[in-house]
């Protein structure tokens, strides 16, 4: 049986011991990014011989994993990030889950994992989020709380030959989260790797997979060494482009208003903020390319005055400012307020996101 040919059925099996109201008020009140977690968590497994059965959601509590299981050995694991939103009257959203659903789909073939139906993740996710959507913070309660979902799969046979794993399992938690960065909108500073890339031609570099996250740490570290929040990468190749940071996309700002991101080459993680701002900018009147910018142009572009802002882009930091990039031997600033573009996009966003803008693209999701 394929996996992708296959209805799930979901069971719920609520917890005998949820955390109390006035706790996870207090949770809400300044959820952090990562730290909390809600009452319930979603499982699934996969078999060669059963596909994708017994699936649904329990209690929250840890995994017990035998010391050899596959993916404490080989990292065959990939991860999602989304968010659920409470929107003014109370009622709660995802934005393109769907897009997500692909995405988790194409990583999965890349990483020799079961593909799960992308109906079947976007029912797993809406199910976690009704059990547990108490958890969702309304907008006022850290301006911008949102309820993080992380849906994830990985090889749980316990097995030490290097295949593709013949049991795996995938999960979605979700956290109550505020800012990524505890610095909020102020812009972040960005520290250039040399000596390390991301990812190569032919690598996992498009892929969701945890591996990926791995490999940028010690980067992340030499970052934080040089007083900086986040590391960018450069091709491996000829170590000139400008690819992504750890964890989120690039865009770039010109003078004549056109806003430009570095094109996806495989190498690159394709982002669904990424993608989203591509047509946010256009419906805002802006040029928008997709194209590889080198490093040179980069800097240059900054001295200039030709690229007058530049930020990131995720689901977890939406979007910052940078406002500084450090390398070794030399750096430059970009502004220490967030720039008008920067602002307006971010702005639209959210408010899509949030039901006070008008979903012209028809992005949001009703869970509840
Ligand atoms: C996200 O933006 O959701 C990410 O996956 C980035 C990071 C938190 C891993």
């Amino acid at each position: 049986m394929t996996a992708t040919a296959q209805r799930l059925e979901f069971t719920t099996s609520l917890s005998a011991d949820l955390v109390a109201e006035q706790r996870r008020g207090e949770i809400l009140a300044k959820p952090g990014f990562g730290q909390w977690f809600t009452d319930h968590m979603l499982t699934a497994t996969w078999t060669p011989d059963a596909g994708w059965h017994d699936a649904g959601v329990r209690a929250y509590a840890p995994l017990s994993l035998d010391p050899a299981t596959a993916v404490l050995h080989y990292a065959q694991a990939i991860f999602e990030g989304m968010k659920a939103y409470r929107h003014a009257a109370g009622s709660i959203w995802t934005f393109r889950p769907e897009v997500n659903g692909a995405r988790f789909a194409r990583s999965a073939r890349r990483m020799a994992l079961p593909e799960l139906p992308v109906e079947a993740f976007v029912e797993a996710v809406d199910l976690l989020v009704r059990t547990d959507a108490d958890w969702v913070p309304s907008a006022s309660d850290d301006g911008e709380g949102s309820l993080y979902l992380r849906p994830f799969m990985f090889a749980s046979e316990v097995f030490l030959g290097v295949r593709p794993a013949k049991q795996v399992t995938f999960c979605v938690i979700a956290s109550p989260a505020g800012a990524y960065f505890a610095s909020g909108v102020e812009p972040v500073s960005i520290w250039l790797s040399s000596e390390y890339t991301r990812a190569a031609p032919g690598g996992t570099g498009a892929a969701k997979c945890a591996g990926n996250y791995a490999a940028s740490l010690i980067a992340q570290q030499e970052a934080l060494e040089h007083r900086c929040d986040q590391v960018c990468f450069l091709d491996a190749v000829e170590r000139r482009w400008v690819e992504e940071l750890g964890g989120m996309n690039l865009y770039f700002v010109y003078a004549d208003g056109s806003v430009v991101t570095p094109e996806l080459t495989g190498t690159i993680l394709e982002g669904v903020t990424r993608a989203s701002i591509l047509e946010l900018a256009s419906d805002m009147g802006n040029k928008v390319d997709e194209r590889r910018v080198s490093i040179d142009e980069w800097r240059e572009g900054v001295a200039s005055g030709d690229i007058t802002e530049v930020f990131a882009c995720g689901t977890a930091a939406v979007i910052t400012p940078l406002g500084r990039l450090a390398w070794d031997g030399g750096e430059l600033s970009m502004g220490e307020e967030p720039g008008p573009v920067t602002t307006s996009l971010r702005q639209a966003l959210l408010d899509i996101q949030y039901g006070r803008a008008d979903d012209a693209h028809g992005w949001l999701h009703r869970v509840v």
